[in-house]
């Protein structure tokens, strides 16, 4: 058999020329967002590698080149000022060696000296389709040249199954010490995080132990992409259990979720302080990463300055074993907005950043009842009860119905009255009971998208939604001031790879 140097692997596996027209294409959806990262060409699944390093915000996403499937993975590259207006930078980590031959998966970054060191999960298959995880490092140097280790770290650990993936790194500066956590599933199939150490953060790793969670030792079958995060004082563990089910969320087992708690890092327990919560209440939402090792200084550009131990989250705005409407036309997937996380009274608060506000254009006029292309709304409740519907058909049938009942302060999403629908297996309502009386909803929609922001934050709902030529009025019922801003585009479309 021939020998393919990694130069030559590589022209095979991604040919700009034979994808351009693809990218040509998918820029006459009319479903493409305006100021969300979005896949260049094919599928867009988990945000990577969020960081700030040297004056710009990184962010990588996983991505299938070729079409809205997840095939071969790569991380492609976007960056930065002000956390609004994307860039495209191209193909980061591609999947050229033989231990990551099935796909650079999912992982994280982290600032070394002056470059930017990205671990992932190198996914390989052996020729009889045994799956072997890698973790992997890949280093961008000063003057934006990647290169990728030629070995991985560390390989698989004999005492887990196969599912061992997506390596979040952290560096305890007191210890002088590197972590690296590694979603897991034990041999009896549940999920669960293990622990690798060393001094150096590209060599002399070793197995340090598997986290204890008192009260989550079952708990879903494997936990993806998991993470400790340092906010306002506490310690709150991030993870995605699968396969599991949970009241209100339908027949969806796909989870994004969180535990607050305290981690003590010599024992590695995670002791949880109240029960396990989802990050976002709405349909579509996954696989969250947060800038972390930021300082609050570097939050300067984007507004929100004021507390610290502040963090910043992204997360794909889709799930796994999905199909989406775009599928069609050959592309999937975008990621949500960047969202301020912090702590109160046990919960994440989720708000979005005030640099947003720089994004608004022209007030739009309420009474003609349309929603503009890509727009924030906002609603201030008096009082009582809401109903909102967005997407709305000319005689106000239809939409993506947005309702607040004050007696029971249920809080409910249905996307199942507009015309495209998609998911429906996996429920098309969501409800969530408010801790307070509904007062505001902060709504910022792109051209397939919804994300609704409760409360200043108290909860968040991602829709993705899909309206057709004559779905796009709204209509409401309720004791409410509403307000429209029109919003500038943000993201480039440049074909980069
Ligand atoms: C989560 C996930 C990760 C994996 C990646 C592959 O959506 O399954 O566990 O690394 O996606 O694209």
């Amino acid at each position: 058999m021939k020998q393919w140097t990694r130069e030559e692997r590589y022209r095979l596996l991604l040919d700009a020329e034979e994808i351009r027209p693809l990218h040509g294409r998918i820029l006459r959806s009319e479903y493409r967002q305006t100021y969300h990262i979005q896949p260049v060409t094919g599928l867009l699944n988990d945000p990577n590698g969020f960081i700030f390093h040297n004056g710009r915000w990184h962010l990588f996403y996983q991505w299938c080149p070729w079409g809205a499937v997840h095939g071969l993975k790569y991380w492609y590259h976007t960056s930065s000022d002000d956390l609004i207006h994307w860039k495209n930078l191209g193909a980061c980590i591609r999947p050229d060696s033989d231990f990551d031959n099935k796909g650079a998966y999912s992982g994280s970054a982290l600032p070394v000296d002056g470059s930017i060191y990205l671990y992932y999960t190198g996914n390989h298959r052996d020729e009889d389709w045994t799956r072997k995880s890698y973790t992997c490092l890949a280093v961008i140097d000063e003057n934006g040249r990647l290169k990728k280790k030629d070995e991985p770290l560390f390989g698989p650990n004999e005492d887990y199954t196969e599912h061992q993936r997506d390596p979040k790194i952290i560096y305890r500066k007191n210890e002088g010490k590197y972590l690296i956590m590694i979603g897991a599933q034990t041999k009896d199939r549940h999920g669960c995080v293990i622990f690798y150490e060393s001094d150096y953060p590209d060599r002399d790793w070793h197995f340090r132990g598997q986290l204890n969670v008192p009260g989550f030792e079952s708990f879903g079958d494997m936990w993806e992409c998991p993470s400790v995060e340092q906010i306002a004082g506490k310690d709150v563990l991030i993870f995605c259990p699968q396969h599991l089910s949970l009241p209100g969320r339908g027949n969806d087992h796909n989870h994004n979720g969180y535990l607050i708690g305290r981690m003590d890092w010599e024992t590695l327990t995670f002791t949880p302080e109240g029960s396990f919560h989802v990050l976002d209440f709405g349909f579509d939402s996954y696989a969250a990463e947060c800038a972390s090792n930021i300082e609050p200084y570097n939050l300067i550009n984007t507004g929100n300055r004021s507390g610290d131990d502040k963090a910043v989250i992204v997360a794909w705005m889709g799930l796994p074993d999905s199909a989406y409407p775009t599928d069609d036309e050959e592309w999937q997937g975008c990621l949500t907005l960047p969202r301020e996380l912090t702590v109160h009274n046990r919960r994440l608060i989720q708000k979005p950043l005030d640099i947003l506000d720089g994004l608004r254009d022209e007030p739009a006029d309420v009474s003609r009842g349309v929603i503009p292309d890509a727009c924030e709304m906002i609603v201030r409740v008096r009082d009582g009860d809401l109903n909102l519907n967005l997407f709305t058909q000319p005689d106000g049938s239809g939409g993506f119905r947005i309702i607040y009942d004050s007696a029971s302060k249920e809080f409910t999403v249905d996307r199942s009255q507009m015309k495209t629908r998609f998911n429906e297996s996996f429920g098309e309502q969501r409800t969530r009971v408010l801790e307070e009386s509904l007062s505001e909803l902060r709504i910022f929609i792109d051209r397939s998208s919804v994300e609704i922001f409760v409360n200043d934050g108290e909860a968040v709902m991602t829709s993705r939604v899909f309206p057709q030529a004559d779905e796009h009025g709204f209509t409401y019922e309720g004791n409410a001031a509403i307000r429209i801003w029109s919003l500038k585009h943000a993201m480039h479309e440049d074909f980069v790879i």
